[in-house]
C-alpha cells in the first residue's frame, strides 16, 4: 500500500501545521509575500492574468470556472472601482477545508487576494466569512492588521504605487449566501437572495461594479502559481483539471479529516488508503461527493477519478470536495431525506420552483421512505427533480435534486421496495 505522504500533494496546505498562523514573520520566512512582491514590482497585470490562465486553475468553490478567465473579464470590464471578494461562507454540509486553510495559513489567502486585486485593478477587497467561524474571523482580522503593518496591504504596497486593502464581513449562516450573487446582496446589507444572471459579477457585481469572487482554496493557490510558474502547476492533476484539491472526509470512515491530493485521484484512494476504509467491520455502501448538493456514488464507482470531468460523466459533481462516506448498515433513503430537509430549510424563497419544489421533494421522499407512496409518486419525484434542475434560478435549486436523481440511478431498488404497489418496505 502507498503511504499517505506519497499520495498527498500539498500546495494549498503547504504551511499547515508547519508555521504559526498568527505570525506574519513565520509566513514570510516560509517564502510568503514574495509572490506578491514579484506581482507588484516585476509583472504587469496582463502577465499575472496570463500566468493564472496558463496554469489551468479552476475555481474550487464548486462551479470550476477558469480563474484566469474570470480575472480577465473583470480587468477588461468598464466601471470603477473594482472589487475582489474572498468567499469563505462555506455552508456546504461536510465541508470544512476553507476553515482549515484560514486557521492554518490566513496570509496565504490574503496574498492571493492582493495578487488578484493587482491583476484586475481593484483597490478594495472583502472577506466574506460565515458568522459561525468565530476563530477564523479573528485570525483573518489579525492577519490583515499584520499585513498592513508590514506594507503588504494599504498604500504603496512593496514600495510600488499599488494600493489595496481588505475589510471583513460575516454572514449570518444562510447557505444561499455562499452563492456569489446572494453573497453580494448580503454585503450590500440586503436580504440574501440570488440575483438573475447575466449580468455576471465581473461586469456588474458589488454595488453594480466589476467584481471577482473567488473561493478561499482558489486564492490560496495563487502565490505558489506566481512563484513556480504555470507549467509547474499544469504538471499536477489532469490535463483539464490541473493542480490539487482538498477533500474533507466524514461519516463512516476510519480517518476523518482533510486530505490534499492531485486532481484525478480516485475515490477508492481517498476512502481506503487515506481514509483507512470503513470501520466496525462494515462495508462501503456509497459516497456522497460534493456535499448535500452532490451525487451519491455506489461501490461500483469507487475507481472514479475525482475531478470535474470524470465526476460529470457519472452524473456526479466535484462541488466543494466534501466526501460523506456511508456504510451498509444505513439506509440510502435516510441520507436523501436529510439532504431534502436541508434544502427545504435553506431555499431563499425567491423563485417558486425552488421554494415550493424543495418542500414537495422533501414530502415525497418522506412518503417513500415511510412506505406510504405508490409508483405515481416515484414518477412525480423524478419529473419534478428534472424540472427543478433545468429551471430554478440559482445553483441551490438546480442542485437540490442531485441526491435524488443519483440514488434513483444507482440505488433504484431502495425506492422500489418501498412503494406500496411493490414489495413490503425494508425493515417492516
Ligand atoms: C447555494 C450555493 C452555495 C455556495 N456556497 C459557496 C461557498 O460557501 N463558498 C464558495 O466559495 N462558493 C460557494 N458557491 C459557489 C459560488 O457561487 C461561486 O461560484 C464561487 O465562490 C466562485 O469562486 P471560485 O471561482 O473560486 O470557485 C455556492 C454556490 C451555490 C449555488
Ligand atoms: S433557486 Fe432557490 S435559493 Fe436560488 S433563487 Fe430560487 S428560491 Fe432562492
Amino acid at each position: 500500500m502507498t503511504s499517505s505522504a506519497q499520495i498527498e500533494k500539498r500546495i494549498v496546505l503547504r504551511n499547515y501545521g508547519k508555521i504559526d498562523p498568527n505570525s506574519i514573520d513565520d509566513y514570510v520566512k516560509a517564502g510568503g509575500y514574495s509572490a506578491l512582491k514579484r506581482a507588484v514590482t516585476q509583472m504587469q497585470p496582463a502577465e499575472i492574468i496570463k500566468t493564472v490562465k496558463d496554469s489551468g486553475l479552476r475555481g474550487r468553490g464548486g462551479a470550476g470556472f477558469p480563474t484566469g478567465l474570470k480575472w480577465e473579464f473583470a480587468a477588461k470590464a468598464q466601471g470603477s472601482p473594482k472589487y475582489i471578494i474572498c468567499n469563505a461562507d462555506e455552508g456546504e454540509p461536510g465541508t470544512y477545508k476553507d476553515r482549515l486553510i484560514l486557521e492554518g495559513d490566513p496570509h496565504s489567502v490574503i496574498e492571493g487576494m492582493a495578487i488578484a486585486a493587482r491583476a484586475i485593478g481593484a483597490s478594495k477587497g472583502f472577506f466574506y466569512i460565515r458568522g459561525e467561524y468565530v476563530k477564523p474571523i479573528e485570525m483573518v482580522k489579525k492577519a490583515i492588521e499584520q499585513a498592513r503593518a508590514a506594507g503588504f496591504l494599504g498604500k504603496r504596497i512593496a514600495g510600488s504605487d499599488f494600493e489595496f486593502d481588505i475589510e471583513v464581513r460575516s454572514g449570518a449562516g444562510a447557505y444561499v449566501c455562499g452563492e456569489e450573487t446572494a453573497l453580494m446582496e448580503s454585503i450590500e446589507g440586503k436580504r440574501g437572495e440570488s440575483r438573475v444572471k447575466p449580468p455576471y459579477p465581473t461586469d456588474e457585481g458589488l454595488w453594480g461594479k466589476p467584481t471577482v469572487i473567488n473561493n478561499v482554496e482558489t486564492l490560496a493557490n495563487i502565490a505558489p502559481i506566481i512563484e513556480n510558474g504555470a507549467e509547474w502547476f499544469r504538471a499536477i492533476g489532469t490535463p483539464k483539471c490541473t493542480g490539487t484539491k482538498v477533500f474533507t472526509l466524514s461519516g463512516d470512515v476510519v480517518n476523518k479529516g482533510a486530505f490534499e491530493v492531485p486532481m484525478g485521484t480516485t475515490l477508492r484512494t481517498l476512502v481506503f488508503e487515506l481514509g483507512g476504509g470503513i470501520p466496525n467491520g462494515k462495508e462501503f455502501l456509497m459516497a456522497q461527493v460534493g456535499g448535500s448538493a452532490g451525487g451519491c456514488l455506489p461501490a461500483s464507482l469507487l475507481d472514479v477519478r475525482l475531478d470535474l470531468e470524470s465526476l460529470r460523466e457519472v452524473d456526479g459533481s466535484l462541488g466543494s470536495g466534501a466526501l460523506l462516506i456511508v456504510d451498509d448498515s444505513r439506509s440510502v433513503l435516510d441520507v436523501v431525506r436529510s439532504c431534502m430537509k436541508f434544502f427545504e430549510h435553506e431555499s431563499c424563497g425567491k423563485c417558486t420552483l425552488c421554494r415550493e419544489g424543495t418542500a414537495r421533494l422533501a414530502r415525497l421522499v418522506d412518503k417513500i421512505a415511510e412506505g406510504q407512496a405508490n409508483t405515481e409518486d416515484l414518477k412525480l419525484l423524478e419529473r419534478l427533480s428534472r424540472i427543478m434542475e433545468r429551471t430554478c434560478l440559482c445553483g441551490l435549486g438546480q442542485a437540490a435534486p442531485k441526491p435524488i436523481l443519483t440514488t434513483l440511478k444507482y440505488f433504484k431498488d431502495e425506492y422500489l421496495i418501498r412503494v406500496s404497489d411493490q414489495a413490503t418496505p425494508k425493515g417492516a
